[in-house]
């Protein structure tokens, strides 16, 4: 196969091209660096362009005539769509649109795209299924939403085929420690209580009085290479004609930010300092994937999550790209 990879640049979108890379595929990354780092592009070829650009990426379509698309560049901080929604509007719709329009134009090939379990609204109990209500309670939820809606539609007018994988918590680093999780500025949980260990300032712990049994929220953490290897399989099943369709990709099991510190001590030996703060804004209590569909429909299962793999991974590259930038030295 010859899949183009938007995104390529950034975390799951570099697992993903590894992935592909290592099973004999060729994979292209378009990318506008924005976020992503060109050091992380180490398989295949490299196309710099914006999503947005529609005569950009139809050049490059053309160009290299993929057999399929997957489309990992977004925005995707929480926080952060809720102070600045027009960035998430401009990159997570209008980008996405325009990928659409320029597949519709140089003739349409199936698209996986980045979903997320932010398209569920808030919900404080059990697993989430692909059935649950979708009311997200962020701008950046919505963009997704609006991503899917906009799929189904091009789908039913120009027969495009196409995947929405909605993940959950990801995390996680590539087993090798080549490349990993790197943004900037950080906002997600695993990186940042790693952090805290090298640098030995405090993480802040976001909410002690949410209605779960420690009081932290609960998250689905799910290791980057087993999304990866879902994207691949989506792709495949829909050039065997498989349906359009939104999946979860999770584990099924939930985990507390506590347990989360708690799992850091003990893979790290290290005590994790941190501080109490208040509720972050958009924070659901509770996000824990009904994960069926995935296995079902792909003959996905996790293979790489545990909590204890997650960290381990993640603490590998952490302290590999925190000495580098320590020293000011390329990543090997
Ligand atoms: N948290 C902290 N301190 C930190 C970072 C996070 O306490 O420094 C807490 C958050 O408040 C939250 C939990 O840890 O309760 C997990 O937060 P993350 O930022 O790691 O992940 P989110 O659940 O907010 O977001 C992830 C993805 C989003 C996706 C969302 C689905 O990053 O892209 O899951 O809800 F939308």
């Amino acid at each position: 196969m010859n899949i183009l990879v938007t995104g390529g640049a950034g975390y799951i979108g570099s697992h993903t091209c590894k992935y592909i890379a290592q099973r004999g595929h060729r994979v292209v990354t378009y990318d506008n660096l924005e976020t992503g780092h060109r050091e992380m592009v180490r398989f295949g070829s490299f196309e710099y362009g914006d999503i947005r650009d529609y005569a950009r990426l139809r050049q490059v379509i053309a160009t290299h005539k993929p057999d399929a698309v997957i489309h990992f560049a977004s925005r995707i901080s929480v926080g952060e769509s809720v102070t600045d929604p027009g960035l998430y509007y401009d990159t997570n719709v209008a980008g996405s649109l325009t990928i659409m329009r320029v597949l519709r134009d140089e003739g349409v090939r199936p698209l996986v795209v980045s979903g997320s379990a932010a398209v569920y609204g808030a919900s404080t109990e059990g697993v989430t299924s692909e059935e649950a209500p979708l009311a997200p309670i962020n701008p950046y939820g919505r963009t997704k939403l609006i991503l899917e809606w906009m799929l189904a539609d091009f789908a039913k007018a120009y027969g495009l085929p196409w995947m929405a994988l909605r993940y959950f918590n990801a995390a996680g680093a590539d087993s090798e420690g080549e490349i990993g999780e790197w943004h900037e500025p950080e906002t997600h949980l695993i990186p940042n209580i790693l952090r805290a260990l090298f640098t030995k300032k405090p993480f802040f712990l976001f909410g002690t009085d949410y209605p779960t049994p420690d009081g932290t929220c609960i998250r689905d953490y799910i290791h980057v290479q087993d999304l990866a290897a879902a994207h691949v399989l989506a792709v495949q099943h829909l050039l065997h004609g498989a349906a359009n369709q939104s999946i979860n990709l999770g584990t099924g099991q939930g985990t507390s930010i506590r347990e989360i510190v708690t799992a850091v001590q003990a893979v790290t030996g290290k005590q994790v300092p941190y501080e109490v703060k208040a509720r972050r804004e958009g924070d659901p209590a509770r996000l824990v994937a009904y994960a069926a569909r995935a296995k079902e429909c792909l003959g996905w299962e996790p293979k790489a999550s545990s909590i204890s793999n997650i960290i381990e991974t993640a603490w590998l590259w952490e302290q590999k790209r925190l000495r580098r930038d320590a020293c000011s030295l390329p990543l090997s």
